[in-house]
């Protein structure tokens, strides 16, 4: 079964044609999309050999192998385009993603782009929306004390803009419990942070009082309309 975090992924793809899996490791999600006949063709790729082979026996052992092509790549580099309609790179961080997306030649707006990153979720959200790409929508999953970002994204070619609120938070749907309460943990963290920065940063410190005065309203507005 798959973690909270990889059925997020999972259930964002849309099952048209191949999905590919950056940054498989252990083929998980690859293995899960064609076990459940999300996918009836899969491409599990990974930069590193080790990861890849691990990928190979997970998709051994659960007799999926026939069904997918293992493909050592740095990012989309190698992976053949042709019949791919989903990629999905997740637990990985935003700078990689970054890499990863500015150096595919062959993205489309028809490709339905899963990216569950681990850090720098707002500088990802910016180079996304200054290099043509769209959050289509974004979702928060919670594994105990943790709290994830899963986006599914668009490359529709046109400059999008977001907020200092929006690049920090996401796209997010506040009526959902699970992102309140990440925006409460956020809260905290923006609260302490101002705090520690009011000395040598006042400006920064400022930044993170508007945002948590901005969040603190977000949080009490959707409660009060449950
Ligand atoms: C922490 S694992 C995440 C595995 C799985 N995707 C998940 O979310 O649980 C990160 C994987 O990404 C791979 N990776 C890192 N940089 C990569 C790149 N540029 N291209 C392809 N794979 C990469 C690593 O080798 C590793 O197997």
């Amino acid at each position: 079964m798959l973690t909270k975090r990889l059925a997020a992924c999972a259930e964002l793809v849309s099952g048209r044609g191949i999905a590919c899996d950056v940054g498989t490791d252990h083929a998980y999600l690859a293995a899960e999309l064609l076990r459940s006949r999300r996918c009836k063709s899969v491409i599990a790729s990974d930069i590193g050999e080790g990861p890849l082979q691990a990928a190979k026996r997970t998709l051994e052992q659960m007799g999926l192998l026939q069904h997918a092509e293992l493909i050592l790549s740095d990012g989309l580099r190698q992976i053949p385009p042709e019949g791919v309609t989903d990629v999905i790179i997740a637990g990985m961080g935003g700078e990689t993603m970054i890499h990863i997306l500015s150096e595919c030649t062959w993205m489309q707006a028809d490709v339905n782009l899963i990216l569950q990153p681990m850090t720098k979720a707002p500088l990802l959200r910016s180079w996304l929306t200054e290099n043509g790409y769209s959050l289509v929508q974004e979702k928060i999953v919670q594994e105990g004390r943790f709290f994830y970002t899963v986006m599914q994204v668009q490359q529709d070619g046109k400059a999008h803009s977001l907020d200092a609120f929006e690049r920090e938070l996401g796209t997010v749907d506040w009526d959902e419990e699970t992102v309140r309460a990440y925006g409460r943990f956020r809260l905290g963290h923006y609260r302490r942070l101002a705090k520690q920065m009011q000395a040598a940063q006042p400006e920064m410190a400022e930044e993170y009082r508007r945002l948590a005065g901005q969040l603190e309203e977000k949080c009490r507005a959707e409660e009060e309309t449950q």
